[in-house]
């Protein structure tokens, strides 16, 4: 299990300074969805199928460029067992993104989704940007959920949507870009509606870890 200070997944870059913004972002969903693979092919492109269950939480770290902004992804992969979820849900708090996510082949992780959409609006800021990802999408003899009823909860719950899979790479990296470029937007949206916001507001703290007098704007 990791800590919030834990550099054993990423020494290097989790160590690295060098950045204009940091997202904290997690993955949630039931056992078993794919979370922790999700990140595995984000982070170092490799995938397994030996299923070792998450205990507890963990995290990678991962720079991206957007708009020539250094963005450091904190990625937080969480136990989908419902034993950890004490655990998990502290982590919620000061998280920019979520990616909620189902396995298309798996009924009951999917009928879940409303259940891990609710701890959201619990237990996080709310403004948090959520991306509703049904994994597993190279099982299609398998899928029992459509993707218009993927489409279709993902609008209800006001969230976007991706079919995706760790196992044949698909959609993984636009997914992350997708919830990145998301946040921008949203961050520039409060910055516009208040720019008081961007010297001295707690949550932009976590936002950019530039001193105040250099974050009167993103342009990621
Ligand atoms: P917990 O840690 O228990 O919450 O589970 P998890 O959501 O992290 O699941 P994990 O990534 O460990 O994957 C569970 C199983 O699904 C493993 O056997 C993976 O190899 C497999 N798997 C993950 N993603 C895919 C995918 O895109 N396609 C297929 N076919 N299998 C996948
Ligand atoms: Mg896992």
């Amino acid at each position: 299990m990791a800590s919030a200070n834990d550099t054993r997944q990423a020494p290097k870059d989790a160590a690295d300074q060098n950045f204009d913004y940091m997202f904290k972002l997690l993955i949630i969903g039931n056992s078993s969805v794919g979370k922790t693979s999700f990140l595995f092919r984000y982070a170092d492109d490799s995938f397994t199928s030996a299923f070792v269950s998450t205990v507890g939480i963990d995290f990678k770290v991962k720079t991206v460029y957007r708009n020539e902004k250094r963005v450091k992804l904190q990625i937080w992969d969480t136990a989908g067992q419902e034993r950890y979820r004490t655990i998990t849900t502290a982590y919620y708090r000061g998280a920019m993104g979520f990616l909620l996510m189902y396995d298309i082949s798996n009924q009951e992780s999917f009928s879940a989704v409303q259940d891990w959409a609710t701890q959201i609006k619990t237990y996080s800021w709310d403004n948090a940007q959520v991306i509703l990802v049904g994994n597993k999408c190279d099982l299609e003899d398998d899928r029992v959920i459509p993707t218009e009823d993927g489409k279709r909860l993902a609008d209800e719950l006001g969230f976007e949507f991706f079919e995706a899979s760790a196992k044949d790479n698909i959609n993984v990296k636009q997914v992350f870009e997708r919830l990145v470029d998301i946040i921008c937007e949203k961050m520039n949206e409060s910055l516009d509606a208040s720019p008081g916001m961007a010297s001295n507001n707690h949550k932009n703290t976590a936002l950019n870890e530039t001193p105040p007098a250099q974050s009167s704007s993103c342009s990621c």
